[in-house]
């Protein structure tokens, strides 16, 4: 940087709260402990994301659960967490670190889902992100998929108190469920949405072995990485593109580069989270692709995250 160039604001936002960066961690990897929640609370990452928790502690699917691939992952740890109730317990130490606490909440059914929110909603964790696209867990479909099971859901949650919630979306392939569920989603008051979930129930085989890589559900698992950029880019599009402004839209989904993230950014995203590089690599991911995505906005002449959010041009 020479002495004409100011910093670039890479500020993030999600509903009411201003991030102090871009990019926090995804709920997933390296989240379930207390310490491995601190750890990220003194790191880069501009926000404490856990691991998506539910009403008893659970150990997960058998192994192997998880299998890293030439462009990212598949997985189906089948919620491994230590149960909402320690959460809650941890989280005034968590809230130390002095960053945005964001509880990510798995309830196996609405009346678990209940009882979560309205814990968490009486607590001091800053904003609640709950997850309808756990794809892992065998008998309970993905409650995003699920129009009717979405709506009931949300006429319940959003009247158990103020704190801004958010909804973990699963990845979308067609614009009818596009427009579907934006004109749904509208209709309540949620602060952000965030795209997209790992794809669920892919396949991937070891030819040599002639066995799937992983154990769970017969191999089917949530491919994650690199291989679902586009897809997340592309709901993160859509969503922006349908809803209104008061709601945010939070992508995911193969950023591990500045650049990843300028895509996204370009796509509408006010923040974006990291998973599978941030399982790879751990906290220093955080700093690096900040550092890369401040360059990269700087050599392009924007001075905040504002000024290039949703700028992404087409052909036509
Ligand atoms: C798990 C996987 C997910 O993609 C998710 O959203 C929640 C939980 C899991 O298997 O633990």
């Amino acid at each position: 940087m020479n002495a004409t160039q100011r910093p670039v604001d890479l500020r993030g936002q999600i509903g009411p709260i201003t991030l102090s960066s871009y990019l926090f961690n995804a709920s997933g990897p390296r989240c379930t402990t207390e310490q491995e929640l601190i750890k990220l609370g003194r790191s880069r990452s501009a926000a404490v994301m856990t691991k998506s928790c539910t009403l008893a502690p659970r150990a997960g699917n058998a192994e192997p659960r998880y299998r890293a691939l030439p462009l990212g992952a598949i997985q189906s740890m089948g919620l491994p967490n230590l149960g909402y109730q320690a959460y809650l317990e941890m989280l005034p130490r968590l809230k130390q670190v002095g960053k945005p606490v964001v509880i990510s909440i798995s309830g196996l059914s609405l009346a678990d889902n209940t009882t979560m929110v309205s814990a968490f909603m009486a607590s001091s964790a800053d904003l609640l992100e709950i997850n309808f696209s756990c794809p892992n867990i065998e008998g309970k479909p993905q409650l995003g998929y699920d129009l009717t099971q979405t709506r009931q859901a949300l006429d319940t949650l959003c009247t158990l108190g103020d704190k801004p919630i958010g909804l973990k979306l699963p990845p979308y392939f067609d614009m009818a469920h596009f427009d579907a569920m934006a004109d749904l989603l509208q209709q309540y008051p949620i602060a952000f949405v965030t795209c997209v979930n790992s794809v669920g129930n892919t396949l991937v085989i070891d030819p040599e072995t002639e066995t799937a890589m992983i154990r769970p559900k017969g191999g089917f698992g949530g491919l994650c990485g690199d291989y679902i950029k586009p897809i997340g880019l592309a709901n993160v599009r859509a969503f922006r593109q349908r809803l209104p402004q008061r709601i945010d839209v939070i992508g995911v989904g193969g950023i591990k580069t500045g650049t990843d993230a300028f895509e996204y950014l370009l796509a509408g995203a006010s923040a974006v989270q990291i998973a599978t590089c941030y399982e790879e690599e751990g906290t220093s991911c955080f700093d690096r692709i900040e550092r890369e995505l401040g360059q990269l906005l700087q050599r392009k002449g924007y001075a905040s995250i504002a000024q290039a959010k949703g700028q992404l041009k087409t052909l036509d």
